[in-house]
């Protein structure tokens, strides 16, 4: 499988861990209080890591995809379109954990129907991604398209890449310890 779709499906399987955590810690449906320090972390990491990594691979595979094939780019629909919603839908669920932390009145069923919107969108958006986009682009692009990207890619050099595994491992050490916690009380 070409380089780049193996990074992009490796980084789902790492957003995926992320809202597995997030459920896990069944953020606000519950009536203990959550590890915010880990919520916080996990909204950080997706505020920062989709919009400045993932998403722009994706743009430009889509981009080379409009041109090799522009009928199958368009069943696809408006892939940045669609991360733009995913951004806002992101935005909402970290204020919403902001004004929780800050203590203002917020129901819990509305925060916790927030959170679920969120990580629902963001599941079927990679079902579509890894089901129908990532399989359309194998079979248009041709090899130096994929040249192309792996070129542009190794320009930009992505400053949070490192801060961004830092907090996936923050996380998961923290909710690591959260739930031997939990299995000690
Ligand atoms: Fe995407
Ligand atoms: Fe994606």
């Amino acid at each position: 499988m070409t380089y780049v779709i193996e990074v992009l499906r490796q980084e789902h399987r790492n957003i995926e861990k992320l809202l597995r955590v997030l459920e896990h810690l069944g953020v606000f449906d519950r009536g203990d209080r959550p590890n915010y320090e880990v919520v916080v972390g996990i909204f950080d990491y997706f505020k920062d890591y989709p919009d400045s990594c993932h998403h722009p691979k994706e743009d430009m595979i889509f981009n080379k995809l409009k041109s090799r094939n522009p009928a199958a780019a368009a069943k696809i629909g408006d892939l940045r379109i669609e991360h733009v919603e995913e951004a806002s839908r992101l935005r909402r669920a970290a204020q919403a954990v902001e004004r929780v932390l800050a203590d203002q009145d917020l129901l819990r069923e509305t925060v916790d129907e927030i959170i679920r919107d969120f990580i629902e969108h963001e599941r079927q958006h990679m079902k579509m991604e890894e089901q129908i986009f990532f399989p359309t682009a194998l079979k248009a692009l041709r090899s130096k398209d994929w040249a192309d990207i792996a070129l542009k890619l190794a320009d930009r050099r992505d400053p949070t890449a490192g801060m961004a595994r830092w907090t996936l491992r923050r996380g998961h050490v923290s909710v690591g310890n959260q739930i031997s916690k939990r299995r000690r009380a």
